[in-house]
């Protein structure tokens, strides 16, 4: 929607940027830390862009000082950051308190700052010892994931409030254990259900455990949704892709974490693409799993960067564009995948050739907001939104420049659009910015930058671009102006 007029956000309302361990920290093997499944995917020939890794990444455990201190010049009020399981349980075994120490530095470094912290638990990074137990295939992976859990919180309970336990869950299931282009790299439909399932279960005994230590702790997940448009919403072939898309992305994790249920038309999709993987997933599913996985939340976070517009008929036009640049084999993310295709709808795109359709995230919270949220009585946050651009750096009398207009606009648009949300009844607590810092976009490497603060990876000079300094202005004023 396109305003005259100057839009204030709710007093309550909380602008925040986010960053994951993996990607910002570096110091892959200081104080203790051992190797995620991350540092092991990066050595793989071929599975990502200039072999690049985040043994150094952003620097971040050297500089977090100076990062928080960037932070409060641009008036963030939270910073949602990830802790590193492999720092904190090198292998995924005994405690490693040099490991905490670092978070705790951090955490009341971001509290002297009047910066609200906002922990993840898990964005990815799982210990490389685990995976070669079976990672996230394996149950018993989901009890080491609650025992890190809650020595994270014996470190860090007294100074946190709010607690997410997994980032974008899909992610790490189909992008990692069935298209296989993201760690560890594997390529079934089979593991990656049985990786979503003890990811979930992960999810809710941590919840569980967490509220039973303490009722006051807001907790809650993050997912990646999206909102699947068929081209043609009277072409029962379009409408039915669509409705795989949006079954495998969306509600094969929001049913579960809200309603303790498989979907059941993407369970049916399933017996027929891959019995096998059915009935594994139907012999994980233990009595009394789908209760824990849909143990209350207080919150849940959205991230949203692009939406699908899919149809049931051969299409003209490349396919969807992914997560990663080497789709490895072309093993699609989905099992249930024959017959769908992406469409062309001349959207502007950003450098990841995601499309920019901003209405999109105002779709997608009334949505997830009626279906989802409110009948549970959680609250919703953008816990991610952001775009990747080619940014160029100019010189100027007072240092480097990155005017980064779409990127600029890009914020804008989406603030905008949540705005649109809240008019229309949604409770939206806040927005997070991805990222806070250019950083390692995963199997893209370092080639993608997402920031409002440029890093120069060769002096790990910072300069705040364009987009962050009128990010900085929106947070100030707590409004959009036209
Ligand atoms: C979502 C992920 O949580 C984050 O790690 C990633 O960098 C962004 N999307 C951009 O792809």
């Amino acid at each position: 929607m396109s305003v005259s007029e100057t839009r204030p956000f709710p007093t309550d309302f909380l602008f925040g940027a986010a960053t994951a361990a993996y990607q910002i920290e570096g110091a892959a093997f200081e104080d203790g830390r051992t190797a995620s499944i991350w540092d092991a995917f990066a050595r793989v020939p071929g599975a990502v862009i200039n072999a690049d890794n985040g043994d150094v990444a952003c620097d971040h455990y050297h500089r977090y000082r100076d990062d928080v201190a960037l932070m409060q010049r641009l008036g963030l009020q939270t910073y949602r950051f990830s802790t590193s399981w492999s720092r904190v349980r090198p292998d995924g075994g005994a405690v490693n308190p040099a490991g905490l120490d670092f978070y705790k530095r951090l955490v009341d470094e971001l509290r002297e700052a009047d910066i609200i912290p906002w922990l993840t638990l898990y964005h990815w990074d799982m210990p490389q010892a685990l995976e070669e137990k079976g990672g996230w295939t394996s149950r018993e992976t989901a009890d080491r994931f609650a025992e890190y859990a809650l020595s994270v919180h014996d470190a860090l309970g007294d100074r946190v409030d709010i607690w997410t336990t997994l980032n974008e869950p899909w992610c790490s299931s189909f992008l990692g254990y069935t298209a296989g282009v993201h760690a560890p790299g594997r390529q079934s439909v089979t593991d990656g259900v049985l990786a979503a399932h003890h990811l979930l279960l992960g999810h809710g005994t941590v919840v569980r455990e967490l509220r039973a230590r303490d009722a006051e702790l807001e907790l809650g997940i993050t997912l990646n949704l999206t909102v699947a448009e068929p081209v043609d919403p009277a072409d029962p072939a379009d409408v039915d892709a669509a409705r795989r898309i949006d079954g495998q992305f969306n509600r094969w994790f929001l049913d579960p974490i809200f309603r303790g249920e498989y979907p059941g038309d993407i369970l049916g999709d399933l017996v027929t693409v891959d019995a096998a993987a059915r009935a594994a997933l139907d012999a994980a599913i233990l009595p009394g799993d789908l209760e824990t996985i849909a143990t209350p939340i207080d919150s849940l976070g959205v991230n949203y960067y692009h939406g699908e517009f899919v149809g049931g008929h051969e299409a003209p036009n490349p396919p969807r564009p992914g997560e990663a640049p080497t789709d490895r084999e072309g093993r699609s993310p989905f099992p249930s995948h024959e017959g769908i295709f992406w469409h062309e709808r001349g959207l502007p795109r950003t450098s990841m050739n995601w499309e920019v359709q901003p209405e999109g995230l105002t779709i997608l919270l009334e949505r997830v907001w009626e279906e989802y949220a409110r009948p549970a009585g959680t609250t919703l946050y953008v816990t991610e939104n952001g775009a990747a651009y080619d940014d160029v750096v100019t010189m100027s009398e007072s240092g480097p420049r990155v005017h980064d207009e779409e990127r600029r606009e890009f914020v804008r648009m989406h603030l905008g659009a949540v705005l649109d949300a809240i008019a229309a009844g949604v409770d939206v607590r806040g927005y997070f910015y991805w990222s806070l810092l250019d950083n390692y976009e995963w199997a893209w490497g370092y080639e993608k930058r997402f920031g409002i603060v440029r890093v120069d990876y060769d002096t790990q000079e910072r300069t705040v671009k364009d987009s962050g300094l009128e990010y900085g202005r929106i947070i100030a004023a707590r409004a959009l102006d036209p």
